[in-house]
């Protein structure tokens, strides 16, 4: 099969700037691409054909940031927190000591299963960064892994100093030897630049090292307090400053005019107990929005966009679809991608159809299973029901 014809859309989520939302649609995928778009009863004859039964049909969710490879458990550290404990960047020490000693094959093995999870729930790409292994060998071997399963990979040598190091000698692996072994398999460089991990002496040297060699800079920035990752990331060039818990209005004013996206992890909020940013104040001031759920065992062990989004509408102040333009397009800006994200007439049919008549139904039902059938352009051969069938790579 070559080209598949998609009828009776009751709605058809394309972000096209003309109609972005359409209503009884048809789309026809050709050799993987979205070839055409228009009104159900126009749809042209195809290879194969699928009648969506007047249900939803949104873009694939862009993940734009998770740390999927990863072993070992911290549930009982988000009970402690639940109980009024506060969350520490340190606790990232106790999934590097169980990564380190888990092997290549088993961590590809959990990451696989995360990533299934993922493709159930519609995300068709998603980025996966390092940083659980903090020895050259071992963020090597997680980069290998992670560029298995997606092009959007991550260095991120510089998540917390590992014991037995200072910083600064720590920093020196990171942009030195480390640096390259993982260059290779890695698209983006980032930092967790906090109090208690990475000052901003040290992150501006670990992303102008990164990129030097190539790579593509993002921050983890403004998580636990107000700080100066954001502005490092303005400063840079940075494609994303993802967290953005606390923003001064300098920090607004900063992602706006560098045109950095601002990356909202909700799931984060939930799991530690910080305050929800405010995703309106952002939008108001012209900053581009992003929405990703951060998978990783410390702050945010969720796999779920649709949950994601759901807690943005609820507690960061967006509207069902600003929410679901940040999973969608908002991912795919955050990683510089032009082909993803949307369903206008060119992108990958990387597309979701959900078991609702609208995707405002994402949040007005949240925690219901609403995606059916996840569609990968590259791969129609994987087109098929994801709750009989787990396996494939997103994209
Ligand atoms: O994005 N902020 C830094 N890294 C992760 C947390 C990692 C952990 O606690 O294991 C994050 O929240
Ligand atoms: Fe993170």
């Amino acid at each position: 099969m070559n080209s598949l014809a998609i009828r009776n859309i009751g709605e058809l989520v394309t972000w096209a700037d003309d109609q972005p939302i359409r209503r009884d649609a048809g789309l026809v995928v050709e050799d993987g691409r979205v070839a055409w778009v228009g009104a159900s009863a126009d749809t042209p004859a195809a290879d194969e054909s699928e009648d969506a039964e007047g249900t939803a049909v949104i873009p694939g969710f862009v993940d734009s940031h998770t740390h999927l490879v990863f072993a070992g458990d911290r549930s009982e550290e988000f009970a402690a927190r639940m109980a009024g404990r506060p969350y520490g960047a340190g606790g990232i020490r106790t999934t590097v000591a169980a990564t380190r000693s888990t092997s290549a094959a088993e961590l590809e093995a959990l990451a696989r299963r995360r990533m299934a999870e993922l493709r159930r729930q519609g995300t068709t790409t998603v980025e996966i960064k390092s940083g659980y292994g903090l020895d050259v060998a071992t963020e090597a071997r997680l980069l290998r892994i992670a560029s298995g399963l997606t092009d959007e990979t991550t260095y991120l040598g510089a998540h917390v100093v590992p014991e037995g190091w200072t910083a600064d000698a720590y920093v020196a692996l990171v942009t030195g030897e480390m640096l390259e072994a993982c260059a290779p398999h890695a698209r983006w460089v980032d930092v967790f630049c906090e109090r208690g991990a990475f000052d901003v002496d040290q992150s501006r040297t670990v992303l102008r090292a990164g990129v030097d060699a190539g790579l593509l800079p993002r921050v983890h920035a403004n998580q636990l307090g107000f700080g100066p990752g954001v502005q490092l990331a303005c400063e840079v060039g940075a494609a994303a400053a993802d967290h953005c818990t606390y923003l001064s209005d300098p920090d607004v004013s900063a992602l706006a005019e560098a045109g950095v996206v601002a990356g909202l992890l909700p799931g984060v909020e939930f799991s530690t107990r910080h305050p929800y940013p405010d995703a309106r104040r952002l939008l108001a001031a012209g900053v581009r929005v992003a929405i990703a759920t951060d998978c990783n065992p410390g702050t945010s062990y969720t796999s779920s966009m649709p949950f994601c989004l759901a807690l943005a509408v609820r507690e960061m102040g967006l509207t069902p679809t600003e929410a679901l333009h940040a999973a969608t397009q908002g991912g795919a800006w955050s990683l510089r991608r032009e082909d993803v994200g949307h369903l206008r007439v060119g992108a990958r049919a990387n597309l979701a159809f959900l078991d609702a008549p609208s995707h405002v139904h994402l949040a007005y039902r949240p925690g219901v299973p609403l995606v059916r059938r996840v569609l990968v352009g590259a791969h129609l051969t994987a087109h098929r029901d994801c709750r009989e069938n787990s396996e494939g790579n997103p994209s």
